[in-house]
């Protein structure tokens, strides 16, 4: 099971601000998330997804990290937990070819050991983030570039990182 951290991040590695993604909606990256992890077990932590509005992403299984569980939710995609350890262990079970984790800080810094990829789309500008990705070993990687554009003058370039295979 491929193992995949995807996420969007400011000059500063900054993810958030004030619960919300302060650069608002770049077309390019939302059309980008949706069409890598729409099939795909989606993870994320409470507060990321109350940001989404407290729905789940359609179109694919949504699992939630909390320490309580929300019994009034009801949808057939979503689904809460509250470890994420557990969770990766259940969607190995469940033979998954890829999951998705989606963040916010607290779950991309849990599954940063576990990432075999990590998809991160690089915005040119600091915008004094609150919340940030955890710092990248970029020598246990390889990374290429998958698509560069300009949003408000600011440069995005979307950016695979693989895992390097270690040679025995
Ligand atoms: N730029 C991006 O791509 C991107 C992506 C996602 C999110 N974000 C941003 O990231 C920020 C949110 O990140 P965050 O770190 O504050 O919140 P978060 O990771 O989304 O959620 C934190 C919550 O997850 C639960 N949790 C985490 N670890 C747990 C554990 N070991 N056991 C049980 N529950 C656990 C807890 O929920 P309970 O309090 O319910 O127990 C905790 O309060 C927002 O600003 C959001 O916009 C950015």
């Amino acid at each position: 099971m491929i193992v995949s951290l995807i996420a969007a991040v400011d000059s500063k590695n900054g993810i958030g601000l004030n619960g919300i993604m302060p650069w608002g909606h770049i077309k390019e990256d939302m059309q980008f998330f949706r069409s890598t992890t729409t099939g795909y077990p989606v993870i994320m932590g409470r507060v990321t997804f109350e940001s989404l509005g407290s729905k789940p992403l359609p179109k694919r299984k949504n699992i939630v990290i909390s320490s309580s569980i929300n019994n009034d939710l009801k949808y057939d995609n979503l689904f809460f937990d509250n470890s994420f350890e557990d969770v990766l262990s259940k969607l190995l079970l469940e033979k998954y070819n890829q999951i998705f984790i989606i963040g916010g800080e607290s779950i991309y810094k849990k599954a940063l050991d576990y990432a075999d990829s990590i998809y991160l789309t690089h915005i040119n500008k600091d915008y004094n983030c609150d919340r940030f990705f955890p710092e990248v070993d970029k020598s246990l990687f390889n990374s290429s570039i998958l698509k560069s554009f300009i949003y408000n003058d600011i440069n995005v370039d979307i950016v695979e990182y693989s895992r390097k295979k270690i040679v025995q």
